[in-house]
């Protein structure tokens, strides 16, 4: 019992000075979706960010956002009057939990604007997701969706990379599609595995993480010079083909077809 309680106390003590370290790297270089230069999410940050500010800028009516974790964007859509948020794992800011593959908790032709960011890979029925999408748009309401495509594997259901043409693929039957744009190019698509493989090298182990928070100020260096100079290089990239992420905006028809 002794040493259970020992155990115990050792894991609240970690879990503690876990919360502490992340509060003070947020407090050096930010949080998603507001990270600083040296964060070391800052560039594939910036694939997303700019395209769902400028979609959600003219969301009006009422939001869904699909996977909504903690509703990073609820605050970029000023004309929305109601924002909900349904995801497969409960969590303080979502609104109503479901099973993945079940139909949503969300009623027929009743959402305006469907969010789905960085969803899409975890999703296994993207089919019945698509149907779902569709299923609860008003006629002539919008899908504003992003999805990686150069990104290393993140976690259990990290599923699937779609392309610009698997996503045309993906939603262009049932719906009309306004813009399909990629984002990122090979500088940043290799500043972005880098950084990642440097901070997933930090929590692979517990000497590793004690060692990369003494190197903090060296890992922050290194994320800004790395974010610097990788946009630089996305502008030599000409071949098109080297993307992080996909961004798409399309419209549910507003009469049946
Ligand atoms: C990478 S997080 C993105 C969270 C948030 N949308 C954002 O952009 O910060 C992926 C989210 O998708 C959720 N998710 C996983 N499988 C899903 C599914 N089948 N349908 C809807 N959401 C799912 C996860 O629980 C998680 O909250």
């Amino acid at each position: 019992v002794a040493s259970d309680q020992t155990t115990s106390r050792r894991s609240a003590l970690a879990r503690a000075a876990l919360t502490r370290y992340q509060a003070f790297y947020s407090a050096l270089v930010g949080t998603h979706p507001h990270v600083r230069r040296g964060h070391f999410q800052w560039l594939s940050g910036n694939w997303v960010y700019p395209d769902l500010r400028r979609a959600l800028e003219a969301a009006g009516g009422r939001v869904l956002d699909v996977g909504c974790a903690g509703k990073p964007y609820a605050g970029w859509a000023p004309r929305a009057t109601e924002w909900y948020g349904i995801d497969v794992y409960d969590g303080p800011e979502v609104d109503a939990v479901f099973e993945t593959g079940e139909s949503w908790p969300v009623a027929d032709a009743s959402v305006d604007t469907v969010l789905c960011a960085a969803v899409l890979v975890h999703v296994a029925d993207l089919d019945q997701f698509v149907a779902e999408v569709e299923r609860v748009l008003v006629p002539g309401g919008r899908l504003v969706a992003t999805a990686a495509f150069m990104h290393n594997e993140v976690k259990m259901t990290d599923y699937w990379r779609i392309s610009r043409p698997g996503m045309i693929r993906l939603f262009g039957e049932r719906l009309e599609l306004q813009e399909v744009t990629t984002r990122g190019a090979i500088g940043s698509v290799l500043g972005v595995m880098a950084l990642n493989w440097m901070e997933s090298s930090v929590v692979a182990t517990k000497t590793s993480y004690a060692l990369g928070i003494l190197l903090l100020p060296v890992r922050i260096l290194i994320a800004a010079v790395i974010n610097t100079v990788a946009p630089l290089v996305d502008r030599a990239d000409r071949t098109g083909a080297f993307y992080g992420t996909v961004f798409v905006l399309a419209e549910k028809p507003a009469a049946a077809r």
